[in-house]
């Protein structure tokens, strides 16, 4: 056969299909205006953010356990100066963060590091930038002592509430079947777990569209969301809360933080951070655990190139971050306790 009429026999096979799959397309729209089905393989990429994190065998939720962590979170007399809670960092009116570059703790003190939001915390295997805590237990009682922080010595903490009668009877129901003082270290440590976990942000215009609602993210934010997973964002911001809670070698800019390091010692953690999570991130601002960087779309930028050596052109930039903003979630119904 010659060349020529080969080539357009396949020219025609080739207009065959492009016209076949123009009626496809345009029946496709007729019957579905959004362009619904197109996104689907994504659909079991990603994971709905559940209301409630898993929860330890050893510290149940119960509702009075909750009740004292919400008092002690907002609870500013554990601190030295008995003006700093761990509200005053983690500011529910600021998406439960401060928005500033580096936390600001006792006597004015600045800190080394960014501090990150505690919304879906109980999610997180690891805690601090570092991972130098494993659990929301175990994290708790690091910011009461540290100098930069609370500035408070534990057995002072636990004096000052004792001076309430109100915690005494607090303590009391929240661990019923303890013989002696309810009021330790371990008991404040599991109340403010309980209630961290309760700090959870369902139904993001991600998770209804996860549930089939197809209207609930923007052709934008879709499209953001195939960047996402095709440019490889999803290999280390997985799993419910876009977290893996691993560490990663990074230098964002202005740091000299060791990272991991400092935990480990191990070479390969020098300059590595655990993954943030990703959720309601349009509202965690600043960015990185020194806060360098206040536009999502300049965070986003140096991700890219940082982690998987890419420019990104401004579209496709602009696609990522109306992705971030479909993760934003229903904030917690949490009320300002009043404090005896
Ligand atoms: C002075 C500001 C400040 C105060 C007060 C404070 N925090 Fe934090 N918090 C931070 C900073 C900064 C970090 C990150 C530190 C690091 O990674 O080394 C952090 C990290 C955390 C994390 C880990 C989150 C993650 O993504 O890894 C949790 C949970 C947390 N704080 C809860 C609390 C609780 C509970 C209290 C009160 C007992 C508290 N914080 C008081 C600034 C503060
Ligand atoms: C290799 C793992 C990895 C990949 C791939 C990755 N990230 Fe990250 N991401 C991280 C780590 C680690 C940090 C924290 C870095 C730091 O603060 O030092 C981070 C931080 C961020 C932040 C700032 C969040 C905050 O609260 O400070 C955003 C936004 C972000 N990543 C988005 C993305 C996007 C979008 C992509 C894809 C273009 C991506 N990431 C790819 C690991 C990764």
């Amino acid at each position: 056969m010659p060349v020529g009429s080969q080539s357009s026999s396949l020219r025609l096979a080739f207009f065959g299909v492009l016209s076949c799959s123009i009626v496809l397309a345009a029946s496709m729209l007729a019957a579905q205006p959004s362009g619904e089905g197109e996104y689907d393989e994504y659909r079991d990429l990603f994971e709905i953010l559940p209301s409630v994190p898993p929860i330890p065998a050893d510290n149940s939720m119960t509702p009075e356990k909750i009740v004292l962590g919400n008092k002690l979170f907002f609870e500013p007399r554990i601190s030295a100066s008995g003006i700093i809670s761990c509200a005053t960092c983690h500011n529910p009116a600021l998406g439960w963060t401060d928005r500033i570059s580096l936390a600001v703790g006792h006597a004015g003190q600045v800190g080394e590091r960014n501090t990150p939001t505690v919304l879906n915390s109980g999610f997180f295997e690891a805690q601090f930038w570092d991972g130098r805590a494993a659990t929301l237990e175990e994290q708790a009682l690091g910011p009461i002592e540290a100098d930069i922080e609370m500035a408070m010595p534990l057995r002072e903490a636990l004096d000052r509430i004792r001076g309430f009668d109100i915690y005494q009877d607090l303590f009391e129901a929240a661990f019923p079947d303890e013989d002696g003082d309810p009021i330790t270290e371990e008991n404040v440590a599991r109340s403010l777990a309980a209630f961290q976990r309760t700090l959870n942000t369902p139904n993001a215009p991600l998770d209804r569209w996860l549930a089939g609602d197809e209207a609930a993210m923007t052709e934008q934010q879709k499209r953001g969301m195939r960047s996402f997973v095709e440019r490889g964002c999803l290999s280390c911001h997985s799993g419910p809360a876009l977290t893996d809670s691993m560490f990663h070698q990074i230098q964002v800019p202005g740091s000299t933080d060791e990272g991991r390091y400092l935990v480990t010692g191990e070479e390969w953690d020098r300059h590595a951070f655990k993954t943030p999570t990703l959720r309601n991130v349009a509202l965690t601002y600043p960015y990185f655990n020194n806060g360098s960087v206040y536009e999502l779309s300049h965070a986003i930028e140096i991700m890219a190139e940082e982690m998987l050596g890419l420019e990104l052109e401004e579209d496709e930039v602009a696609d990522l971050e109306a992705f971030m903003h479909a993760l934003t979630g229903d904030m917690p119904d949490v009320r300002i306790p009043s404090l005896p």
